[in-house]
């Protein structure tokens, strides 16, 4: 062992000593934790380190920084990277993000454990957002499989990998609900409801963090950004939110919840503003809800200088000021805001910031290092060998593909085009989407290399022996980096329809693989059309004047409005960016060697102007029209009220029928619901049965429909399932104006099937 850790674990026995004079103050420190379940040999380890500790020190634990120098280079002599140097070296650092690989983790952990009084090692984060190296779907996607079992072991791969490379702390899941597909990162959440946004919530926390936290293939995992991050106004990232308690609490709310009760340890809090107060300096948020009602024993880190832009938000002062309202509203730990680290000395020692804060703060952040097993061996992630053999291996491949195929949703395919022959067909592939291996990676895949991606054309190459000719068409985007502006711009070029006529017009089937660019969407990438992007929309059309048999493969990270396309386009495929294996997935779709199962987890609307579009709205007093011609109701002049594709919708190549929708009142606070399912179609396949329920009135107005139950059920053609539902407390109640969880008696209507848009139907009523 070396003799910097044996000091610290003698320095850890004196610590013990001191702590156990001192319970009553130290039992004090643990403000607004009342989580029972803690490990008390953790606790009391972290216990007799921040004994020891000084002021500094702690706050050198809440202070995060990004990787500020290349860790393999010389060390920085200027500026900025010169000042967090010497910060990392005076143990004035408590965690770095995006450090990642094994030399370099190992280079930076080297400093924090050999260089500093404690030698406390590093919390190394990353956006290990839907993998690090090897790229599963876009989390969107991942929730259209409602496959709560691949998207834990898809978690899983991601944390192995990242583990791998040095890791240890991902800034995900996101849990943000939203409504609105003009906000670029709905391809980061789980949709737009909050039944099954907090039953993915849980999946992915347990695959991130696995059973056993300190084990060297998982990783802490973060629920963020707590919150109302999904719900910016226009759609546009960053802006600000203004919605009511029942939103806060029945919506927004019950996600975070459910990952806090999976045991989550960390959350990120957010960029926007809540009510009027930014979340970064929300106490009612931080402290009330979270770590008191809610327990919360983990700690919250802000979002990336979110503690300073409480400046431009007009709540803050100045940095000084920032800094007194994040700390006291419970930010523990600052991302790149640089201020804590400047600032809070002086304010502790001017009384403005209680310095009981500072070592709850600290606390929280020691328990989860610990926790890691990082004070056991802080190289515990930095093996050379591991990195090696587990980044990209077969297992990780192999799980990736699994998700890709489940997380396609079939979303049209009249005459059933699909799936394809395998065997003499001519095939045009069109689309420049169609030949990228970049693109399917999609937003937020730092870790991962430009054209790793197997692309469509690819894919449709390795599962069939037809002839495949390809065509551009039209280019779709100029750059292909994260930060290029010109991805924003679509290029106008048609010179390439010809061509793309030219061979739809020799083909018996033509697959156009249009939509968004991988970075067309994530954060900062708003849109205010959410159509297909440049002259996309015309060259389908082009190519449809020559072909009509055509395969509609789309590739986006949002809902799109395609209008024309459901009207005109025999079969449409929503492939989202599927990561690593797309190609691949998507040709298995294609030529029937997967069945599709997906259904969608957000509306598609008609039109933008719907937005934002949802299925679980509320009546209004006017919901239908009263009579033929009546303009005085609820509806827009120009467009229908209904959505293109409403949540929960997607197709089989087989059929499934629902019959016997039986209810059984059994007590006030249960209620079973049973349904026969048949596969009526010729192909064996999977269904997502889906359980929606109404309380048809309530001291707080409900939702037209609300998701409270769903199962996949597979099944061979001529084959019946009963699925049982048991709707308990949970699923029966909802949140008062005040946060009261209620139960109320009254009427209510249950309805099952594939769909939000299901008709099959039932009552009951709650004393
Ligand atoms: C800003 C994003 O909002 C957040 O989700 C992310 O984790 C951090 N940047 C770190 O990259």
């Amino acid at each position: 062992m070396k003799n910097y850790i044996k000091m610290y674990l003698q320095l850890v026995c004196i610590g013990l000593l001191l702590v156990s004079c001192n319970q009553t103050d130290e039992k004090k420190l643990a403000i607004n934790t009342v989580n029972t379940n803690l490990n008390t040999t953790i606790e009391s380890k972290v216990d007799s380190l921040l004994a020891i500790m000084t002021l500094e020190e702690k706050i050198g634990q809440m202070n995060q920084y990004n990787g500020f120098w290349d860790v393999t280079g010389p060390v920085p002599e200027n500026g900025d990277a010169a000042k967090k140097y010497d910060d990392l070296r005076k143990g004035l650092v408590g965690s770095m993000l995006n450090v990642r690989g094994v030399k370099d983790v190992r280079a930076v952990q080297k400093i924090a454990v050999e260089e500093t009084r404690l030698g406390i090692p590093l919390i190394i984060g990353f956006d290990v957002i839907h993998g690090y190296k090897t790229i599963s779907p876009i989390p969107l996607a991942e929730s259209a499989s409602w496959d709560l079992e691949a998207i834990k072991k898809s978690a899983e791969v991601a944390a192995e990998e990242a583990a791998a490379a040095g890791i240890n702390w991902t800034f995900a899941p996101m849990v943000d609900i939203s409504r609105d597909a003009r906000w670029g990162r709905v391809m980061e959440g789980s949709g737009e409801d909050t039944y099954l946004s907090s039953k993915i919530a849980v999946a992915r926390v347990k695959g991130f963090q696995g059973e056993d936290l300190s084990a060297h293939n998982t990783i802490a995992a973060c629920a963020k950004h707590f919150a109302g991050y999904g719900f910016a106004e226009s759609g546009r990232d960053y802006n600000t939110v203004d919605v009511g308690t029942s939103t806060l609490y029945n919506t927004i709310f019950p996600p975070f919840q459910a990952a806090n009760e999976a045991g989550v340890r960390t959350f990120m809090n957010s960029f926007n503003e809540l009510n009027g107060v930014p979340a970064t300096g929300n106490k009612y948020l931080q402290r009330e809800i979270l770590k008191h009602q809610w327990g919360f024993s983990g700690f919250v880190v802000s979002d990336w200088g979110s503690i300073a832009e409480m400046i431009a938000h007009g709540h803050a002062k100045d940095g000084t000021h920032a800094t007194e309202l994040a700390v006291n509203a419970g930010s523990d730990m600052d991302m790149e805001s640089n201020l804590y680290v400047n600032e809070l000395v002086t304010l502790v020692k001017e009384g403005k910031v209680d310095e009981q804060l500072i070592t709850d703060a600290a606390r929280r952040i020691l328990r989860v290092k610990f926790e890691l097993g990082l004070f056991d061996d802080p190289y515990k992630y930095c093996n050379e060998e591991r990195e090696q053999s587990v980044t990209g291996s077969k297992e990780i491949q192999d799980a990736v593909l699994d998700m890709a195929k489940k997380s396609i949703v079939l979303l049209k395919n009249e005459n059933n085009v699909l799936p394809l022959k395998k065997e003499g067909q001519k095939i045009a592939v069109i689309g420049a989407l169609a030949n990228d291996k970049t693109s399917p990676l999609g937003s937020w895949r730092i870790g991962a290399d430009d054209g790793t991606a197997v692309s469509v054309l690819e894919g449709l190459k390795v599962y069939s022996g037809n002839q495949i000719t390809y065509a551009k068409g039209a280019d779709l985007v100029y750059g292909q980096t994260v930060f290029a502006r010109e991805l924003d711009i679509n290029v106008s070029d048609k010179s390439g329809f010809a061509e793309a006529k030219q061979v739809a017009k020799q083909a018996d089937v033509v697959i156009m693989v249009l939509g968004e660019h991988g970075f067309q969407s994530g954060e900062g990438r708003s849109r205010a059309d959410i159509d297909l992007p440049g002259v996309q929309q015309e060259l389908l059309e082009e190519v449809y004047k020559v072909n009509k048999n055509i395969v509609l493969v789309l590739n986006n990270g949002r809902p799109l409005s395609i209008n024309w396309a459901d009207e005109h386009i025999p079969a449409i495929v929503e492939a989202w960016h599927l990561g690593t294996q797309s190609g691949n997935a998507i040709a298995q779709v294609l030529y029937g060697d997967y069945n599709p199962s997906g259904k969608l987890p957000m509306t598609f609307p008609r039109s933008v102007g719907q937005l934002p579009l949802y299925y679980n709205s509320k009546s209004t007093g006017r919901p239908n029209m009263p009579s033929p011609g009546e303009v005085f109701w609820s509806h827009y002049t120009d467009v229908s009220n209904t959505p293109l594709y409403p949540f929960g919708y997607g197709l089989s190549y087989t059929t499934f029928n629902y019959t016997n929708l039986k209810v059984n009142v059994v007590s006030n606070n249960t209620v079973e619901v049973s349904v026969k399912l048949t596969n009526t179609g010729k192909l064996n396949g999977k269904e997502v049965v889906q359980l929606y329920m109404q309380d048809l009135f309530a001291s707080v107005t409900r939702p037209v429909k609300e998701l409270k139950g769903f199962e996949l059920v597979e099944l061979n053609p001529n084959e019946s399932k009963t699925i049982n539902f048991t709707l308990s407390k949970n699923e029966l109640g909802f949140y008062s104006n005040e946060g009261k969880f209620l139960l109320e008696p009254g009427d209510f209507k249950v309805y099952v099937g594939g769909s939000s848009n299901t008709t099959l139907e039932a009552k009951f009523t709650l004393e």
